[in-house]
């Protein structure tokens, strides 16, 4: 695939048609010097606009520079083109402490998310003071451009946590074919997409006048590691996991019509008198109808983390979901399926992480968070 645009109005990594393999990063910021958190920023930055083109991390790369000093590019992907990858940056609600004078510029879309019934979240990979998103075709790229950032980042910021995706479980385009997720079911179909114009200014895209000026142009990320019971799963009824989603296995379809993108209809019965989706069916649960119109970008990974010991595989769905207000939109969502959807015998939450995703790098004089400082 051809390179991603790294400059631009808004970060290349969300309405940008989704990869196909993910590796999320969360740091925490070590040092406490304002100055020198700026300038990891602009560093990274740089390294971000030249290794999305698919050139090296640094000027003089794997093997061009003096042989007495480390590589400023670790070299894993010297002859691999860009393969789509993007870099999205977010800022964690801890970063706006004490430590860099930022507390008043912290955006009220960042307040903690609510405990939610049923998770069980572990803190050791939940949180952290910046995330990056690194999306790319090849698995490859996108390791290889998280390592350079955190080589980049050495007795700056520390790796908290990270996570690794295969096969993408949304289409964030209209122009892609819906991918299926670890349950065997089609992802994505009713997601906000590239084309939605102006639900795209509506839902996903801050602006000026929300309370945090220097955030316009930017959007809120929410990530959820949400680990599934598959075995139990798939000793499950076809007819009992339709009815969970309230769509077709096969086709995606909803529950008493044809064709994949065919309009809910929640009011259609079945020749047994009752609603072919259920009221708590996962589509009904989060349809913008139940909530004030509230939609979500969704950019999640089917994960695979080996197996637990225990004779199950430790897999699942890592959740991303872009918006503009978290409040008003994953935070009553999830609060819903927490309380009512039938999915949750088969999955649990594991992991959360909140952040704000700054505006688009405008040229090769701006810098990731610039706004903010
Ligand atoms: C729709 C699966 C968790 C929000 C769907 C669909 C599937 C699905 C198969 C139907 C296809 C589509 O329109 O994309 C899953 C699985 C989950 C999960 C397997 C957990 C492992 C979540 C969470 C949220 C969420 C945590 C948000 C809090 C939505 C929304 C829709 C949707 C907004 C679209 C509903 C509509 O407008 O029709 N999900 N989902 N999902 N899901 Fe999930």
């Amino acid at each position: 695939a051809d390179p991603v645009p790294f400059y631009g109005e808004h970060q290349a990594g969300i309405v940008t048609p989704a990869q196909d393999r993910l590796h999320f990063t969360a740091f925490d910021v070590i040092t406490d010097d304002r100055a020198e958190l700026v300038e990891l920023l602009q560093e990274w930055t740089a390294a971000a606009a030249r290794l999305t083109q698919g050139k090296e991390a640094g000027s003089f790369g794997a093997v061009g520079g003096a042989p007495e000093a480390a590589p400023d590019d670790t070299g894993e992907a010297l002859g691999l083109p860009a393969s789509g990858l993007t870099l999205t940056i977010g800022f964690g609600a801890s970063l706006f402490d004490e430590r860099f004078g930022l507390a008043a510029k912290r955006p009220a879309q960042l307040a903690p998310l609510p405990k939610f019934p049923g998770e069980r979240l572990d803190p050791a990979i939940s949180g952290g003071d910046l995330c990056v998103q690194a999306c790319a075709h090849d698995p490859q790229v996108a390791v290889h451009a998280i390592r350079n950032l955190a080589r980049i980042g050495f007795g700056r910021v520390s790796v908290r946590w990270s996570q690794l995706g295969f096969g993408r479980t949304s289409s964030t385009s209209r122009n892609q074919v819906t991918p299926r997720n670890l349950m065997g079911f089609k992802d994505g179909t009713n997601n906000l997409k590239l084309e939605d114009a102006a639900l795209l200014n509506d839902q996903l895209w801050a602006a000026a006048g929300d309370g945090s000026p220097w955030m316009a142009g930017g959007s809120y990320l929410v990530t959820r590691k949400i680990r599934m019971m598959v075995e139990t799963w798939d000793r499950t009824s076809l007819a009992e996991q339709e009815q969970i989603f309230g769509r077709t296995k096969g086709e995606g379809a909803p529950l008493g019509g044809k064709a994949e993108f065919d309009e809910l209809d929640f009011a259609a019965k079945g020749p047994d008198g009752k609603p072919y989706i259920s009221d708590v069916a996962h589509v009904r649960l989060a349809h913008p109808s139940s909530h004030g119109g509230a939609r979500l970008l969704r950019r999640g990974y089917n994960f695979v983390d080996g197996s637990d010991g225990l004779g199950r595989l430790d897999a699942g769905l890592f959740f991303i979901a872009y918006q503009r207000d978290p409040r008003r939109q994953f935070v009553p969502i999830q609060l819903s399926l927490a309380r009512h959807d039938v999915l949750n015998e088969y999955i649990q939450h594991v992991s959360s992480g909140l952040f704000a995703c700054p505006p688009g790098v405008r040229d090769a004089g701006d810098y990731w968070g610039r706004t903010l400082f």
